[in-house]
């Protein structure tokens, strides 16, 4: 079984993403670490454990950064819009959650449990990578020791969701996003390109409610506000944007994939926007040069993500 710390701001589908990396075989859930994005961090934590209680989840939940990680960054407002002004599409969530956070902020929280396994732990993070870049600041020899990064994040090929060039997780922190595509350790990227083709219809989430039990109710109804949001883009359903990201761990073959560096714009009419130098082409000196390949996801078969989701909750 793979190790997994999943960084997460809950959000809507984040929640499925959570739910899936919890019920799938090949998973080992040690530890879920929170961040502002979706909603603030107070928010995203208290919805993480909420979640967590809920469905059975003994995974300790470590609380992140509250804001970007460079601190003159002027940081835009919540998209209440997308997952409600509770961050799980206003259902009504108790205000007594008797598990609390982890003592350690979650960059420590990251730190510690990569040195611990060392080797062995995959980091899937789905929200503004600030928690990320904070740990790799303070342990830059983590790069080293972690497994693998697999981040939803960017918009490759195609335009973004929080502007014309940027992807909401990239666009909520660049600084944070540059810091984590340059380190020295291995980077997949799910973005926009792949996670907008894949959208599970309404009536496929409810059918997947109704034969799932409990969980799979909780689900379906805090799913509700994000489907309305998303209704009049993609049609009448849900982009599992974060849940593409947790498909990629245990089934890479179901993406196709390109190499090369990235680099994130940090300013300017494009900041957030993410660019792939691809590994081959050649060009004069640049700020690509002198940093790891990553990879990137270009193409998807949407319908067997969906298959192995619906398999999996
Ligand atoms: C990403 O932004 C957030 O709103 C979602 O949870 C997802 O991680 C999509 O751009
Ligand atoms: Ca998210």
């Amino acid at each position: 079984m793979e190790k997994v710390i999943f960084d997460t701001d809950p959000g809507v589908d984040d929640a499925m993403a959570l739910l899936f990396l919890h019920r799938h075989p090949g998973i080992d859930l040690v530890g879920i670490t929170t961040v502002f994005g979706n909603a603030d961090v107070g928010t995203t934590t208290r919805n993480a454990l909420f979640l967590a209680e809920r469905w059975g989840i003994d995974a300790p939940v470590a609380r992140g950064a509250a804001s970007t990680f460079d601190p003159r960054r002027h940081q835009g407002a919540f998209p209440v819009f997308i997952h409600g002004e509770n961050g799980l599409g206003n259902i009504d969530i108790p205000a007594d959650i008797a598990a609390v956070p982890d003592p350690r902020p979650a960059h420590r929280f990251i730190i510690d449990t990569v040195k611990a396994s060392p080797g062995e732990v995959t980091l899937i993070a789905v929200a503004p990578l600030t928690n990320l870049a904070l740990a790799i600041r303070e342990a830059p020899e983590i790069a080293g020791l972690v497994k693998r990064v697999i981040l939803m994040g960017g918009a490759f090929a195609m335009h973004g969701n929080a502007s014309p060039a940027a992807e909401a997780n990239i666009h909520n922190d660049p600084e944070a996003a540059d810091l984590v595509f340059t380190a020295a350790w291995p980077v997949t990227a799910i973005g926009l390109d792949v996670t907008t083709r894949t959208v599970m219809t309404r009536g496929e989430l409810a059918s997947i409610a109704a034969e799932g039990g409990e969980a799979l109710h909780l689900l379906d109804d805090l799913s509700q506000f994000y489907m309305d949001f998303y209704r009049h883009r993609v049609g009448d359903g849900m982009v599992v944007h974060d849940t593409c990201a947790c498909v990629f761990a245990v089934a890479p073959e179901l993406f196709e994939t390109r190499t090369g560096t990235v680099r994130v714009l940090t300013e300017g009419i494009a900041e957030g926007k993410t660019v792939l130098k691809p590994d081959g082409l050649r060009f004069g000196p640049s700020a690509w040069d002198g940093h790891p390949s990553q990879t990137i996801c270009t193409h998807v078969d949407a319908d067997a993500v969906l298959a192995l989701i619906r398999k999996t909750l």
